[in-house]
C-alpha cells in the first residue's frame, strides 16, 4: 500500500494540507512535525522542513526510515526562470540538480555531485504525469511546464544570477530544497516528483514579488497535491 510523504519548507506550504488531514498521530523528530494520517483516502506523512537543502535532505531521510514511505513529493514555491512561468503558475518537475555544487576543478561538471556519475535526479515519470493531468483538472486557468528544478542554499533575486541559471543548468525554476529532496528520495530509491508554484521571477523584482505572491502561489501548489494523492496507487 502508498504511503506518501509530502514536504514543505515553509508553514504556509503545508498548513493547508494539515488543515484537510485526518491525523492519526504527531511525531516529532529533528525539531520536525510529522503529520501522519489521511487526506481523503490517501494514506500521508506531511512535514514543514524548514528552509535548504539540509533540513530536506535530513526530512527525506526520516520519512524513508521511520516512516517507511513509498512516494515523496515536495510542494511549494520556487522563482521562475522560464518566460513560459508567471507568477501563480505551477512547474512539474522533469529532473532536479543542485546548482551550489562546484567541483568543477576535478572535472566534475558544475552542479554535479562528485562520484555519484550524473547531475540530474530524474523525478518519477507516473508522479510527473499525474501531477500534469491532475493540474490542468485542477487549475485549469494556470499555465503548467513539465522542467528543471534547481537549487541551491539561496534566494535568487538578480538578473546577473538568474541568466547564469538559465544558461549552465537550463533550469526552469529555483529553489531552495528541490534537489535535495530528490537526491534523498533517489538513495532511498522512493519515487519522487516536487511541484512548485511562482512566486517571483528570481530577480530584482523578486524582493518585491515574493511576499506579495508567497502564499496565493503555495495554495497553487498545495491544492495540486491534495488532489493528486488520491490517484496514487
Ligand atoms: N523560492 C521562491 N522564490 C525563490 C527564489 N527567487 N530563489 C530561491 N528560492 C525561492
Amino acid at each position: 500500500m502508498s504511503k506518501i510523504g509530502i514536504i514543505g519548507a515553509m508553514d504556509l506550504e503545508v498548513e493547508e494540507l494539515k488543515s484537510k488531514m485526518q491525523v492519526s498521530r504527531i511525531l516529532q523528530k529533528a525539531k520536525m512535525d510529522f503529520y501522519e494520517g489521511k487526506l481523503g483516502n490517501a494514506d500521508v506523512v506531511v512535514v514543514k522542513c524548514g528552509i535548504g537543502k539540509i533540513n530536506a535532505a535530513l526530512c527525506v531521510q526520516i520519512l524513508a526510515d521511520v516512516f517507511s514511505v513509498t512516494h515523496v513529493i515536495n510542494t511549494g514555491v520556487a522563482g521562475s526562470l522560464n518566460v513560459k512561468l508567471d507568477i501563480g503558475d505551477i512547474l512539474i518537475s522533469r529532473d532536479a540538480l543542485h546548482h551550489d555544487m562546484d567541483v568543477t576543478i576535478f572535472g566534475y561538471a558544475l552542479g554535479e555531485v562528485p562520484q555519484m556519475g550524473f547531475r540530474e535526479f530524474v523525478a518519477d515519470e507516473t508522479l510527473v504525469q499525474l501531477a500534469k493531468t491532475t493540474c490542468e483538472e485542477v487549475n485549469p486557468d494556470l499555465h503548467v511546464v513539465v522542467g528543471r528544478v534547481v537549487s541551491g542554499d539561496q534566494f535568487i533575486s538578480s538578473k546577473e544570477v538568474k541568466e547564469h541559471l538559465i544558461s549552465t543548468f537550463q533550469g526552469d525554476c529555483a529553489e531552495m530544497e528541490g534537489a535535495s529532496v530528490a537526491h534523498g528520495a533517489y538513495l532511498n530509491n522512493i519515487p519522487f516528483v516536487i511541484i512548485r508554484a511562482i512566486s517571483d521571477k528570481a530577480d530584482d523584482s523578486a524582493e518585491m514579488d515574493y511576499p506579495t505572491f508567497e502564499r496565493a502561489a503555495a495554495r497553487h501548489s498545495a491544492r495540486l497535491v491534495e488532489h493528486m494523492v488520491e490517484k496514487i496507487s
